[in-house]
């Protein structure tokens, strides 16, 4: 992993050059990482502010040989590896809003957002992007998310070395992903739930077909939200946005 790494002082979206790098055959574990991002992408087509040197920017492209319906694993892997690293490198307390915010203090400090190509029920590649807030100050994060997001530093009021906790992650990451290929999920899923926000609780849920309120209970072996309905019946859900 990271064997090759390119390194872009600015771009639009390290996502859209992994794409380019995948469709070209960029081997598994290439890693793409900018400084700035002129257009950060989020989940559901949001915005993701990356601004230049005060967070990690990074799409790193990979090839498991798993089936599509198993992307999501890999995806709440990628959460458990950036909430350790937060742990272990800073002492904060970080938590996991599934499927894959990264919250400290009840705000955002990183996302994730993984995109995947597949064929004939095999994925080709995937692109799993991470965006971790760092540098930033209240005052330099962007005004609209000012209320819902957070830095590390703003959590721990050191400024942090990025290229350091890049190297973290990535190292992290190898680990957490050769265990995952060899061990399967269930060693992830107790870490995530370890760090799980909200369990328990009655939240506002938002999915492509409704808006309701239920419980959180848990996630599945394959990564689904497990929740129970206001009528008593449990739920699994695949696509979903808690709401704050
Ligand atoms: C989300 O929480 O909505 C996901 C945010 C993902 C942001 C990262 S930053 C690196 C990569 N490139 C992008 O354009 N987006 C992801």
């Amino acid at each position: 992993l990271g064997k090759t790494l390119i390194h872009k002082h600015s771009t639009g979206s390290t996502q859209i050059i992994g794409h380019q790098l995948a469709v070209e055959g960029t081997p598994h574990g290439t890693v793409v990482v900018a400084d700035v991002q002129t257009e950060g992408k989020g989940r559901f087509d949001r915005k993701w502010h990356s601004s230049n040197n005060k967070g990690i920017w990074m799409s790193i492209v990979l090839r498991p040989n798993l089936l599509p319906n198993q992307a999501p694993q890999i995806t709440l892997l990628a959460a458990t590896v950036i909430a350790d690293v937060i742990k272990s490198k800073t002492g904060l307390s970080p938590n996991i809003k599934w499927p894959n915010d990264v919250l400290i203090n009840n705000k955002k400090v990183s996302g994730i957002l993984t995109e995947m190509q597949a064929e004939q029920d095999r994925i080709q590649y995937m692109v799993l992007g991470i965006g971790i807030n760092i540098n930033q100050s209240v005052e330099t994060l962007a005004n609209d998310i000012k209320a819902s997001a957070t830095s590390l530093r703003i959590e721990s009021t050191i400024e942090w070395n990025i290229r350091d906790l890049i190297q973290e992650t990535l190292a992290h990451f190898e680990q957490a992903y050769d265990s995952f290929i060899d061990e399967g999920f269930s060693p992830i899923k107790s870490k995530w739930e370890s760090y799980a926000y909200m369990i328990g609780q009655s939240v506002r849920i938002k999915t492509f077909k409704k808006e309701t309120t239920a419980q959180l209970i848990g996630i599945k072996e394959d990564g689904a939200l497990i929740i129970k309905n206001e009528d008593g019946s449990h739920e699994s859900l695949y696509s979903a946005e808690i709401q704050w």
